[in-house]
């Protein structure tokens, strides 16, 4: 089986995070989102992927090259304009024609994998197998409406929606939904839907099996979903140090450090958190659960709690800093003391705040 990973678009809703760089390479736990997407083909056994660039490539290549690091041998493919999940397919036609393949949405992260939807495609012998998830917001997802079992409709964003069944961003097919994806028009929005190509695969009386996915799935679409995604990631740790720690210093639950850091006097560190390599942090700094920071950051005498802070950030304040995503190269630093408590933030790079 080959793998197909979509890496396109324009990456909206994630500005101005995206605005310097593919909303792909963000980082949760701090590792680029992309990779879980790659691990978790090469783990279902999937050695050939073929990766979807779009308008804003910048990064991809150079952190995935060849994917040899993965195990996987990736070739690249050029979308220079998102016009949907089922063009990206179409495009990939002569990458992927001839055996079944997974389609699996860049964006999307889930705890368990992709080896339960390869197990029931080759057990049902299908010709598409999808994977469906209840949620609390099924109209910002592909939704399935199903009975008895079987599939009766599948409606892309519905304002009022039928079901709690979210698509989730894998699928498993055969060639035949490349005849699928040529009858389709393009949606309101201006692109070739997947949900309608599946529903064609229906109408076309194909064999379309649902994968109910356990463990979590995000969809790191928003900012919030970021933050989302790091918890849900951070929750399951392997904690180690490998830098250094002064006097004073306090670690508690699953934390990891990283190589070359430095935790300075009279500093906390609460996990589940993972500090990059070559940073500083102290003294007197709180780094509070659900925290991701990346290489060479320096934070002084503030207090940070489930935030992404990315590499080479300057911060020094006595404040307190809470659900917050700050990009690379970004500075923090106290203008006035005493005002009130409890900043919000989402920084895309280069930022520069004076608080
Ligand atoms: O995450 C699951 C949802 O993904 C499904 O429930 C929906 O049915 C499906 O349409 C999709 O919805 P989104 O609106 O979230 O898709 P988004 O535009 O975010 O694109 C998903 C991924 O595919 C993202 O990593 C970007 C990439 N992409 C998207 C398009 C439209 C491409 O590489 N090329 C494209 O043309």
């Amino acid at each position: 089986m080959r793998g197909l990973l979509l890496a396109g678009g324009h990456g909206t809703r994630l500005r101005p995070l995206t605005f310097t760089g593919n909303k792909h390479l963000l980082p949760v736990a701090n590792k680029p989102i992309l990779f879980y997407g790659l691990e978790n083909l090469a783990r279902a056994g999937i050695e050939e992927v073929g990766i979807i660039l779009g308008p804003i490539k910048e990064g991809i290549v150079e952190a995935v090259g060849d994917g040899a690091k993965f195990g996987l041998k990736v070739t690249y493919i050029h979308q220079p304009e998102p016009l949907g999940i089922a063009h990206a397919i179409m495009i990939s036609e002569e990458f992927l024609r001839g055996e079944p393949f997974v389609v699996y949405l860049g964006d999307n992260l889930l705890k368990n994998g992709i080896e339960s939807f390869i197990k029931l495609f080759e057990e049902k012998q299908s010709d598409a197998v999808i994977g469906v998830t209840p949620t609390k917001e099924p109209q910002r997802f592909g939704v399935v409406e199903m009975e008895n079992g079987k599939i009766v409709r599948l409606v892309e964003k519905p304002k009022q929606p039928k079901s709690n069944l979210a698509l989730v961003g894998v699928y498993v097919f055969n060639d035949s939904i490349f005849e699928a994806c040529k009858k389709i028009k393009p949606s309101w929005r201006g692109e070739l839907e997947i949900t309608d190509a599946i529903q064609t695969l229906i109408n076309m009386n194909k064999k379309v099996d649902v994968n109910f996915v356990e463990g979590w799935w995000k969809d790191t679409g928003k900012p919030e979903d970021l933050l989302e995604a790091n918890q849900l990631v951070l929750q399951e740790l392997e904690p180690y140090n490998k830098g250094s720690l002064e006097d004073g210093v306090i670690i508690t639950g699953n934390v990891v450090i990283e190589e070359g850091t430095v935790i300075h006097r009279d500093s906390t560190i609460r996990g589940p958190a993972i500090i990059g390599r070559n940073c500083e942090i102290g003294p007197n700094v709180y780094i509070g659960p659900y925290t991701s920071i990346g290489d060479g950051t320096k934070i002084v005498g503030a207090e940070i709690e489930n935030s992404i802070i990315m590499n080479n950030v300057f911060i020094e304040c006595n404040r307190r800093i809470v659900d917050s995503i700050i990009g690379n190269y970004s500075t923090i630093i106290e203008y006035e003391k005493n005002r009130p408590k409890g900043f919000k933030f989402i920084l895309g790079e280069r930022t520069f705040a004076s608080i």
